[in-house]
């Protein structure tokens, strides 16, 4: 009834990390439309109306209900002014003529493309812009500018435009345990990001490795790689070391870390039709190998961190923005990957579950499937 719709609206919570996101909702078409406004601003570099859009759309992720006019958003937090006339429009028309008109523009799309490379951010990707990149192919005339992890993206970017699905995960994750336990047989490897919240796929597959003894951890992301890259599985990887001096307010996440690229061998290798190379007479060997390129990010923490990282690694991004701010402005109190540090007691919360964590912030549980915010 419209009643409890009303009551519904009234009672969802302003911070994304009080209220439960599930990956599957009732107001995609919407949220789409809000998530292109979100991009177009972040490729703006408009840090506010970025936030702007992905709030609403995040709050309307977590409505139980279809909306059916654009009352019933009135009571909604975030909901207001120019996320209004979105929602109004393609609860009307079914389009939103400002985001058709995103979506058509050359920025757009020309930022959308060279962001989707590894290695390739909002900044870099607008510079290029401005010097007159406007599609993948004009970046073979700026080959010698590009960093090793730009050519690694380039080169397997087919691949990689191609989500990982969850069985293709399950290899990944028998490939990195492989190799991770031919060193410490104990070492304890989760798997994280988005296929840890339900999702079926993923742009990469996610990581963190953490051991009870400190010293088994000394070293052992690096030997595991070196391993698996002697094994010829290795496209291509960047270490990023544990940083040194990190305070407990700082909000960057310090743990060492290994983004990489991994050559996955094919369940069942898709057998080549006798006459491909007649059809295309440019078919290189790529086309007849049996592995696919996958992105995969592995994360090392001590144990004593473990949960901290945890939380901090399974996402969504949303989710995570919205804990931290949460923490600091209602709570005074900072939190990272590392761990929760209160500001005015000075003092650290050291915690053995996820479910602490979200206590120490006096936050219900939420629970990963329903942190898709
Ligand atoms: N993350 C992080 N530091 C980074 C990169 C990622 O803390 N340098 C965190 C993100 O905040 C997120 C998690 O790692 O919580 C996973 O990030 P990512 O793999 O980018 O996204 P997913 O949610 O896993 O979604 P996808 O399927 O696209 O990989
Ligand atoms: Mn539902
Ligand atoms: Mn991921
Ligand atoms: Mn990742």
């Amino acid at each position: 009834s419209s009643v409890s719709r009303d009551k519904a609206t009234q009672e969802i919570p302003a911070y994304g990390c009080q209220r439960r996101t599930p990956l599957h909702h009732h107001n995609k078409e919407i949220t789409d439309a809000l998530e292109i406004l979100a991009l177009s601003a972040s490729f703006q570099g408009s840090e506010a109306r970025f936030l702007g859009f992905t709030r609403a759309s995040s709050v309307l992720k977590s409505l139980p209900f279809r909306l059916q006019s654009v009352e019933e958003v009135k009571d909604l937090p975030w909901c207001g002014g120019h996320s209004q006339t979105v929602i109004q429009e393609i609860l009307e028309d079914g389009v939103c003529r400002e985001v058709e008109t995103v979506k058509n523009s050359e920025h757009f799309q020309s930022m959308k493309a060279l962001t989707s490379i590894f290695g390739v951010g909002i900044r870099t990707a607008d510079k290029w812009y401005r010097d007159g990149v406007r599609s993948l192919s004009d970046l073979n005339n700026l080959g010698g500018k590009l960093t090793a992890e730009q050519k690694a993206g380039l080169l397997h970017y087919t691949d990689l435009q191609q989500s990982v699905t969850r069985e293709e995960a399950g290899t990944v994750e028998q490939l990195i345990k492989g190799a991770l336990q031919s060193f410490v047989p104990d070492v304890r490897v989760t798997m994280t990001g988005g296929f840890r919240r339900g999702k079926q796929e993923g742009h990469d597959v996610d990581f963190l490795i953490t051991h009870p003894d400190e010293e088994a951890l000394n070293g052992l992301l690096r030997k595991a790689v070196a391993w698996l890259d002697g094994k010829g599985s290795v496209l291509y990887y960047h270490v990023r070391a544990r940083s040194q001096n990190f305070s407990g307010s700082n909000t960057m996440d310090g743990h060492e870390t290994c983004y990489s690229i991994i050559a996955l061998p094919n369940v069942c290798p898709e057998k080549p039709s006798p006459d491909a190379e007649k059809i295309e007479p440019d078919l290189d060997k790529n086309s007849l190998r049996n592995w696919k390129a996958v992105r995969v990010d592995l994360v090392v923490c001590p144990y004593s961190e473990y949960f901290y990282a945890l939380l901090g690694w399974t996402g969504s991004k949303h989710f995570e923005r919205e804990l931290r701010r949460f923490s600091l402005h209602v709570k005074k109190m900072s939190l990272n990957s590392h761990g929760l540090f209160d500001i005015q007691k000075k003092c650290h919360h050291p915690a053995t579950s996820e479910e602490e964590i979200f206590a120490h912030l006096g936050l219900p549980y939420v629970p990963p499937s329903e942190r898709n915010a």
